[in-house]
């Protein structure tokens, strides 16, 4: 690969820059030091947490294309700087759950952490004037957010995608709630799995202190965000590092 260099600024989130680079193909993703919660109402900067989310990131991309899950990831190029192939997002956040917890639990006030006999997929719609709506299936397909045969697909890498991480977590001793990913599409018209999958993106519990590890801490005020993940960082290199 010739040196990939940073070009402008595309689009900044609400924990990520993304950049264009020399090469079309190519986007420079910078994890920025900062947590939103409230759809990016309340926004707080935090020292670290780009740097440990692109590296948990990093990690699990890394791990799922090892298991034959493709995604858009292509290589860490620094602390905070991970570059990725270039898709179109489809506009969706598909969520996977295991148990019940967040928006799951509050609509239907079911009992928190009450595990499912098989995981329970949802998907929203992406659109911060909206709110992020949750939406069916027929509601995605009359909208031309896509296809039945994008919608089959998504479902299915997101199957695959659940198990594999609940058997990194399980080997971390961190049971893997539900967590959220999102997809985007090649020129080829290939679903490939995009964004990030970090603690910003998963709920994960402790198998012992029934601790939470993700950003639900920071969501829920229940203590330092960054000495959190930097445990998950921790767990994760140790499983990572005994392979
Ligand atoms: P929910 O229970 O609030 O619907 O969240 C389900 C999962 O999706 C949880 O792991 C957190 C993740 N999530 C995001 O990554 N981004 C979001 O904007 C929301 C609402 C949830």
């Amino acid at each position: 690969m010739t040196e990939v260099q940073r070009g402008t600024l595309l689009f900044t989130g609400k924990a990520k820059a993304m950049y264009a680079t020399n090469d079309p193909q190519i986007l420079w993703v910078e994890y920025l030091d900062q947590a939103t919660a409230l759809n990016g109402k309340r926004k707080v900067a935090i020292a670290e947490k780009g740097l440990l989310n692109n590296q948990i990131a990093s990690l699990i991309f890394r791990d799922l294309a090892n298991h034959g899950i493709e995604n858009h990831f292509i290589k860490q190029l620094s602390d905070h700087v991970q570059l990725v192939r270039r898709v179109n997002m489809i506009p969706l956040e598909t969520v996977v759950r295991n148990a019940a917890s967040g928006s799951f639990e509050r609509k239907f006030d079911a009992d928190h952490l009450m595990p499912f006999t098989q995981p329970v997929m949802e998907f929203f719609y992406k659109s911060d004037r909206l709110d992020d709506p949750f939406i069916n299936d027929s509601q995605i397909v009359a909208l031309k957010l896509a296809t039945p045969t994008m919608l089959a697909e998504m479902r299915r890498q997101a199957q695959l995608i659940n198990d594999r991480l609940q058997m990194i977590f399980a080997e971390m001793k961190i049971q893997l709630v539900d967590f959220k990913v999102e997809f985007g599409l090649t020129a080829a018209g290939k679903v490939l799995l995009a964004d990030e999958i970090s603690p910003d993106s998963c709920r994960l519990v402790d198998d012992t202190t029934h601790e939470s590890l993700d950003k639900d801490v920071f969501r829920k005020n229940l203590g330092d965000l960054t000495t959190v993940y930097q445990e998950v960082l921790n767990r994760l290199s140790v499983v990572e590092g005994g392979r």
